[in-house]
């Protein structure tokens, strides 16, 4: 769950983000919020809801991915008293106790073709019957959708409801990543250096500008998630007297070892002396990085296809070529 509301970047790097937050609120349109994982598709959705009249109702989020498709009708809908075996009691779904508030449906392009029929259907007429019920039961919800998927290329290979998507896609929220928010660094830095200290029960720690610097050059596949870890993990390392940044970062950047930094240092002719890579090499590590930063997405407007100005296919055929597993970078 995101803490307390706090929004850091909200007139900065987010500010588009939250003028749209700010219009939509109290309009009861469903939403829906693209942004890769980490860059706060939770923060916004919970924004959404404190700034609308179901304030005082409670906000529920469940997350699509984690539901194992044969309990998705139960765990939405909710089932009755011996609907299945081992259903030993009525169970509420989310959408009941989302009721007169708001339901965020996180990681909406995980859900099964069929249960996006179902939701659909709830949409429409704000109605469904629980497994094993017979009578329809009305709710009055206000959907949040929330992916890192590019659904418009997931309904061209048939993953996802075009219906659906025009139902949930009235008023699209687009967060950026945070390697595109640059002028947030400084910000975020000071706030998690400072949560980290509180938490972990040191004195305050200033962020020198080159610390900065260095926050600013790398990727951030992961995002704030991965920020703020980065950062309580620098506070921990350095013992409350300094942050190690180069340590923590270290740890992450070895996960990733497409990132900007060892790209720029492998990549560069010259500065390594006699250490070129052969040209493959170096274009398997691009593609892969951009592969990386858009989760595996080929086609679309979020996929590496775009990001790289190839076709979709030539993208594809290299990628084959170089023995790159397109499918290993979708997460
Ligand atoms: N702008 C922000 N300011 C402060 N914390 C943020 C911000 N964006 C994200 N976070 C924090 O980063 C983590 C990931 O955010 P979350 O909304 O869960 O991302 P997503 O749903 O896109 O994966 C959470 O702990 C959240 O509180
Ligand atoms: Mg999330």
């Amino acid at each position: 769950m995101p803490q307390s509301g706090i929004i850091i970047g909200a007139n900065q790097g987010l500010a588009k983000v939250m003028q749209r937050v700010e219009i939509v609120a109290n309009k009861d349109l469903p939403v829906l919020i693209h942004g890769e994982s980490g860059t706060g598709k939770e923060v916004v959705a919970l924004a959404i809801h404190q700034r609308s009249h179901r304030q005082k109702m409670p906000f529920r989020r469940v997350n699509c991915g984690a539901i194992p498709p044969e309990l998705i009708d139960s765990e939405l809908f909710g089932h009755e008293h011996g609907a299945f075996t081992g259903s030993t009691a009525r169970h509420k779904g989310w959408f009941e106790q989302a009721d007169g508030g708001t339901l965020l449906l996180d990681e909406v392009g995980e859900l099964p073709l069929n249960a996006q029929v179902r939701l659909l259907r709830v949409i429409q007429e704000g109605e469904f019957t629980r497994v094993g019920g017979e009578r329809p039961l009305k709710v009055n919800v206000r959907i949040i959708a929330a992916t890192h998927r590019d659904l418009p290329a997931m309904i061209e290979e048939r993953q996802f409801r075009e219906d659906l998507y025009y139902r949930l896609t009235v008023f699209p929220i687009v967060i950026p990543p945070l390697r595109d928010r640059q002028d947030d660094i400084q910000s975020l830095a000071e706030y998690f250096v400072s949560r980290a200290t509180t938490r972990f029960g040191y004195k305050s720690i200033d962020v020198t500008p080159e610390q900065i610097e260095l926050l600013k050059r790398y990727d951030w596949p992961g995002n704030i998630r991965e920020f703020a870890a980065v950062i309580d993990r620098a506070v921990l390392l350095g013992d409350g007297n300094c942050l190690k940044l180069e340590k923590a970062l270290g740890i992450s950047l070895s996960k990733h070892t497409v990132s900007r930094i060892p790209a720029v240092i492998d990549a560069t002719p010259g500065k390594n002396g006699d250490d070129i890579l052969p040209l493959d090499a170096v274009i398997k590590a691009h593609i892969e990085k951009a592969l990386t930063l858009c989760c595996g997405r080929v086609e679309g407007p979020f996929g590496a296809a775009k990001k790289l100005a190839l076709n979709p296919n030539t993208l594809r055929s290299k990628a084959k070529k170089l023995a790159i597993e397109i499918e290993k970078f979708r997460g």
